[in-house]
């Protein structure tokens, strides 16, 4: 993942095109305060940037957007000291400057490892079985999914009409008219479609049309794939390049409408190879349209590269005003994993989604010349034999070591064509883009490569649509070759051709290793990431403008492409949440996360405990609640729940007091009242003595008369105490509270260190578990 290097670059960029230390900020108000009209809050939007700038003119120059449908405020180009200037007035929340947020770039298949069968065409097939959730749901029918992404190619087949009723009657949303993107784009299925760019331009420049359309349409593939994860209709015979993975491609809930928002555009106005760029300023804007427009859902694979303030967060304030429409927001964890505390987009109000592998792999086993055979993950065809080569430059001019050797890292420009040619290579995962480092073997020259993981990428092998044939190997069997190729002088391989497998032997799910994990940095006392969903090798639809590789020296182009990363991850959450919310129309988006995340597992298709790509065993901080189970979503028995007012009283504990003027904080400090906020998992950082936390469950169980009974598994050196422990409920929708106590215990518990735990409460039928996680200080 290029997450990181990508973050760098960021950094520089305003500096570099913007003249009088002008950047664009965002300055959040405080909510409406009566009904104003839109010109009115336009005009107060107006003086606010009157009183720092000097001329009427100027003033009017400065204005980006106004947000005005839930979200007050506007963003505008302001200097340092004007913004400080406008911060100091009371209505303003905060001002910030829009960062440049970046993707977190980060499915035929991963549904129906999900437990939800494939689409509507297979409906005769699997007769009796069928139903469940999705038919409950109507397969969502009635619900409207919002993308905040790269645009959409409108004419892909996963976006087909065809059966679907009129378009909702409460959407308001537009099909906005741009470059080759007309209002006759949108249809039934795709009913909304608008692009932002001021911010993005004010930043960069114009757009440079040779790199992106002037509209909602995709050139980057990105928003297609996310779009039709979420909700692509049933198409049948769909493969990847190589004709990998075939089968039927549909999306978690194939007849939700779709809205899509295009807010990410070529990085630092450069092609899109070099990657995107997503400006806070744009999303907000989207955000605040999207909630005019009627979505029920938003589902947002974009995050930032470290923690941003709540009140701080484009994304975070956006979607803390949607839902208090009762919109639900998912996010994308983002992709900055193994490494702890990285996880993005942690508000309490976002649901906030790791990545994990599913149950298919590509096999393509190597035949090493020693006889060895290496089973393999994945390749894109090749059968005859190559020598395979050693002299790697690093390797013998710098005359390294076994382990440092590692450092094979095929970067570009680092490969001698003379000992390349017609070989196979073998290069290590580290540094660089995978896809970069095959084009560094072709371009050398070389035949094939073999991808070996390091250490970190453990067993996850991400497939990519890499320019020579390629296969890539897990850690462990990387180094076997490694060691094959020093001992002797001739090594030879063959790679064989490669098969789509589905693997009931090898455990799935794994965490994939690029998946952010917690804790959340900014607030520790919210367990986050919530949830973990399919985010590896996921095939979904591709913008029919963008090589698979997103290279633009590769001219193949598909309709159907594999993509990894938190970013698909997210989008298979949305749709869970679409067919719940479609199940249960009046739930709060509370409730529905709730019922996402108690249901979830944190067992294997084996029976054991997930693990990391690594091998070792995962925990809540890689995959929060656990895996996703659709099927068991939308009976959770009970929910906590939890209302804008319960946002607002932990804003009072994060230091943000005036978001609405019609919420007071309390005058005194509630202790602990982050880790008391209704949720649905537990975390408690720095433990000093004991504390005692309070949660309140709302029956939603069919028989309205029912007995719950808990049952804790306690984090290693503390003792939890629940009381009471046992529940009674005599209707549907009745409220039950109880407290946790938690001490630290008289054993071990090394300071700072987290440990893990779990508590649940089952009335036999239901189980519903929540992840605890608490360190002591
Ligand atoms: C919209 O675009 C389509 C396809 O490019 C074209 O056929 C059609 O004439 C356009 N419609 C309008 C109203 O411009
Ligand atoms: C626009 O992009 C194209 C292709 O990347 C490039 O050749 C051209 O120089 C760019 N134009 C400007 C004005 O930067």
């Amino acid at each position: 993942m290029n997450f990181f290097l990508l973050s760098s670059l960021l950094k520089f960029l305003p500096l570099l095109v913007l003249c009088d230390d002008l950047q664009v900020y965002i300055v959040y108000l405080r909510e409406h305060g009566g009904y104003n009209t839109h010109q009115e809050i336009e005009d107060t939007h107006h003086s606010y940037l009157l009183s720092v700038k000097s001329t009427e003119e100027e003033a009017r120059a400065s204005l980006l957007y106004s947000y005005k449908n839930s979200i007050n405020g506007f963003s505008a180009l302001l200097s340092v000291d004007e913004a400080a200037l406008l911060s100091k007035r009371d209505e303003v929340v905060s001002a910030f400057p829009s960062i440049p947020n970046k993707f977190s770039l980060q499915t035929t298949r991963s549904w129906k490892f999900l437990g939800l069968e494939g689409g509507l065409g297979d409906r005769r097939r699997h007769g009796k079985r069928r139903g469940g959730l999705l038919h409950e749901a109507k397969y969502g029918k009635d619900v409207t999914v919002g993308l905040l992404d790269s645009g959409i190619w409108p004419e892909s087949r996963s976006f087909h009409d065809n059966g679907l009723g009129p378009v909702p009657k409460k959407w308001k949303g537009i099909c906005q008219a741009g470059d080759y993107f007309n209002a006759s784009h949108c249809n039934r299925k795709l009913i909304g479609a608008r692009y932002y760019l001021k911010a993005y331009e004010a930043s960069n420049g114009p757009l440079n049309v040779s790199n992106d359309y002037r509209s909602s349409r995709d050139k980057d593939g990105h928003g297609t794939h996310t779009a039709s994860t979420v909700g692509g209709r049933s198409v049948k015979n769909v493969a990847a390049l190589g004709g990998f993975a075939h089968g039927t491609a549909t999306g978690g809930a194939p007849l939700v409408r779709l809205a899509m928002y295009k807010v990410c555009w070529p990085l630092g106005g450069k092609t899109l190879e070099d990657g995107d760029t997503c400006l806070e300023a744009d999303m907000l804007a989207a955000i605040d349209d999207a909630i005019g427009d009627g979505v029920d859902i938003l589902s947002i694979s974009i995050g930032s590269d470290g923690p941003i303030g709540f009140s701080e967060d484009g994304i975070s304030v956006g979607a803390l005003h949607a839902i208090k429409r009762n919109i639900v927001v998912s996010c994308a964890a983002g992709n900055s994993g193994p490494t702890p505390a990285t996880v993005s987009n942690t508000a309490p109000w976002i649901i906030t989604v790791g990545a994990s592998s599913i149950d298919r792999v590509f096999s393509s086993p190597v035949d090493l010349g020693n006889g060895m055979k290496i089973k393999v993950i994945r390749s894109f065809q090749i059968t005859t034999y190559f020598i395979l080569f050693h002299h790697s430059r690093c390797f013998f001019l710098l005359g390294v070591t076994i382990s440092s050797s590692l450092n094979i890292q095929c970067l570009p420009g680092s490969l001698w064509p003379k000992k390349m040619k017609g070989k196979i290579v073998l290069c290590f995962r580290g540094q660089g883009t995978r896809i970069g480092k095959g084009a560094e073997v072709k371009r050398a020259g070389g035949a094939a490569m073999i991808l070996g993981n390091s250490t970190p990428n453990g067993n996850e092998i991400v497939v990519d649509a890499h320019v020579l044939p390629v296969t890539g190997v897990v850690a462990d069997e990387a180094l076997k070759i490694l060691s094959y190729i020093k001992s002797t002088k001739k090594p030879t391989a063959k790679l064989n051709a490669a098969e789509t497998v589905l693997d009931d032997s090898n455990p799935a799910p794994f965490m994939a290793g690029f998946s952010s994990t917690g804790p959340s940095l900014l607030q520790p006392n919210i367990l986050k990431p919530d949830i973990t969903a399919p985010g590896l090798n996921i095939l979904a639809a591709w913008s029919e403008t963008s090589s698979p590789t997103k290279l633009v020296s590769d001219h193949r182009r598909v309709k159907y492409n594999f993509d990894s990363g938190t970013s698909m991850a997210c989008p298979h959450v949305a749709a869970v949440a679409a067919l719940v919310k479609a199940v249960h129309l009046t739930w709060s988006s509370a409730a529905i996360r709730s019922a996402i995340m108690t249901t979830a597992t944190t067992k294997n298709s084996l029976g054991k405990e997930i693990t990391a790509a690594s091998g070792n065993i995962a925990n809540s901080f890689n995959y929060g609640a656990g895996h996703v189970r659709p099927t068991k979503t939308s009976d959770p028995g009970l929910v906590y729940d939890a209302s804008y007012t319960d946002y607002l009283l932990l804003l009072c504990d994060n230091g943000v007091g005036n978001a609405d003027p019609k919420f007071k904080c309390p005058h005194f400090k509630v202790p602990r009242s982050t880790s008391n906020l209704n949720y649905p998992s537990l975390a408690i950082s720095s433990l000093k003595g004991s504390t005692t936390v309070k949660r309140t469950v709302t029956n939603v169980g069919g028989s309205g008369k029912t007995v719950y009974f808990s049952k804790i598994d306690q984090p290693e050196g503390f003792n939890f105490k629940i009381n009471p422990r046992i529940l009674y409920f005599s209707h549907v929708g009745e409220k039950k509270s109880f407290t946790i106590k938690v001490q630290k215990g008289t054993g071990k518990n090394t300071i700072g260190e987290y440990f893990f735990g779990w508590y649940l409460w089952t009335d036999g039928i239901h189980v519903v578990r929540s992840p605890i996680a608490v360190s002591a200080a």
